[in-house]
């Protein structure tokens, strides 16, 4: 089929308590995993494209690739821009053929995300284009926040109400406390805010840096509101630790197939892990 609509399997998932998978996208064997999984559980699934994956990829090729998955697919796929960060970009990538996109202002003042995501907004819907915003800052493990950065760092619900109703974004990833990559302790989730945000705006939710989030607090989440979750270095540790014991086992491994073959395996198995406690298994 054609790509899904991000605004359809978000919905779906805000009305049945259950959170669609970003699973990101670094090459082939990551799409293939995915989309591979995403069948075999009946799950939809957002493939994620950073600007830096794009980048290494080529954007014609990352358009392709993924065009190519959707229409195999007996389930919905959906092709999205993960932390875009101009105006310029959000329209390289449509004009490529991505039909959602994250545009993402957060490391502006407040004004300045809002003018941009809205600038943003009426020129996708316009076109039939689905888009993700963020406030607050989602920052990466390695920023290491004291108790004011981190609270700082927060979203602030009065501040995500007039965001969305100025903005019209049809998903919002309100900054929580979790992070890129992977946690150093066990993440601390502002709960109350998320479920603030959740009362206030009526939009579905996003979780960013769901690599390493114990399960209970992922159920809890959902419970609050998120119906999208976005995993990239768990499925990058799964592929490159599986490859590292290939060469472990036989240095003279030259065929790429070889380990790459088992990478593609293990990113199939921690996509599953997700897509099953993300309650997005069976829904297509
Ligand atoms: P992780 O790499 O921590 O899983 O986060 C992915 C993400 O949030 C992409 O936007």
């Amino acid at each position: 089929m054609p790509f899904g609509s991000f605004k359809a399997v978000l919905e779906d998932a805000k009305k049945n308590g259950y959170a669609v998978g970003q699973f990101n996208i670094n090459n082939l064997e990551f799409t293939q995993a995915i989309v591979e999984v995403a069948n075999e559980e009946g799950a939809p699934v957002i493939l994620g494209a950073s600007e830096g994956a794009i980048k290494y990829m080529g954007l014609e090729y990352t358009a392709a690739m993924a065009k190519v998955a959707a229409e195999t697919s007996r389930v919905p796929i959906i092709l999205h821009l993960d932390h875009g960060g101009s105006f310029n970009m959000v329209m390289k990538c449509i004009r490529a053929g991505w039909t959602s996109i994250m545009i993402d202002g957060s490391h502006y003042p407040f004004e300045e995300n809002l003018t941009l995501t809205k600038k943003v907004v009426e020129a996708c819907h316009a076109i039939g284009v689905d888009v993700e915003g963020e406030l607050g800052r989602i920052g990466g493990v390695e920023d290491d926040l004291t108790v004011d950065a981190r609270e700082a760092s927060l979203v602030r619900p009065e501040e995500a109400k007039q965001f969305v109703e100025a903005t019209g974004v049809d998903a919002l990833a309100p900054a929580i406390g979790s992070a890129h990559g992977h946690y150093i302790g066990k993440p601390n989730l502002a709960f109350d805010r998320l479920a603030a945000v959740r009362d206030i705006t009526g939009v579905p939710l996003v979780l960013h840096g769901g690599t390493g989030i114990p399960d209970e607090d992922i159920r809890q989440a959902i419970s609050l509101g998120v119906c999208k979750i976005n995993v990239n270095t768990e499925n990058q540790s799964a592929f490159t630790d599986t490859i590292r014991a290939v060469f472990d086992k036989d240095k003279n491994v030259y065929d790429p197939r070889k380990y790459l073959g088992p990478g593609r395996e293990a990113i199939k198995e921690a996509v599953r892990t997700k897509i099953r406690l993300f309650g997005s298994a069976g829904r297509y």
